[in-house]
């Protein structure tokens, strides 16, 4: 297979880590994960992550990866083979979402820790931190599919490709959000 198709694999594969903050941001909202619990003089998360956030977010990457299996059915499309329309797919699916969201928590209580406030900007770990979830988590629920289409061999090329995407990919959706209202801050 040729590198080009390594990378366009890796980004359809990856495709359902990067829709659930998104998500969260346009439908979350209401109580908060930490129920307002404070650790140590400050909040264990913050406002910022929710219950219907953390739901919507994991369901949202979980049907995008559906949705491709469906977009790539038509005979013969090159990229049927990473979502086949099948059960075997939902523990990527999941991981990834799920994952996501998971680092993207992981940031906020890294956040709190050092004392900054929800919505607070920490260059790298905002932009990254539902990356490296997705990563992990997807490493451990289906490494087969995870070395095939992210670690192994030709398929590196494709996850730093995915991985320089990711932060000018970020920052414009962070600033669109912004823009609309969604969001507090531009980050
Ligand atoms: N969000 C949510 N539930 C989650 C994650 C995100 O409701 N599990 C929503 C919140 O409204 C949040 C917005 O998505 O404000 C954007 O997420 P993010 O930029 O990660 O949060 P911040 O407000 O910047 O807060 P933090 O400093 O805790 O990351
Ligand atoms: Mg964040």
């Amino acid at each position: 297979m040729s590198l080009l198709w390594s990378v366009v694999d890796a980004i359809w594969f990856f495709l359902p880590a990067m829709l659930p903050n998104t998500s969260a941001a346009i439908f979350g909202g209401g109580p908060a994960l930490d129920f307002g619990a404070m650790w140590k003089g400050r909040r264990v998360l913050g406002d910022g992550k929710t219950w219907k956030g953390l739901a919507v977010g994991i369901a949202s990457g979980v049907l995008l990866g559906y949705l491709e299996g469906v977009v790539a059915l038509p005979a013969g499309a090159p990229l049927a083979h990473v979502y086949p329309l099948s059960l075997s797919i939902l523990p990527a699916l999941l991981a990834l979402s799920a994952g996501s969201m998971l680092g993207d928590i992981a940031g906020a209580f890294v956040k709190r820790r050092r004392g900054l406030e929800r919505g607070a900007s920490v260059p790298i770990l905002d932009q990254y931190d539902f990356a490296a979830g997705a990563l992990l988590l997807v490493y451990l629920a289906s490494p087969a599919a995870a070395v095939r289409f992210l670690f192994g061999g030709e398929a590196l090329a494709g996850l730093a490709v995915v991985l320089l995407i990711i932060y000018p990919l970020h920052r414009l959706i962070n600033y669109i959000g912004y823009r609309k209202g969604l969001k507090s801050v531009p980050w």
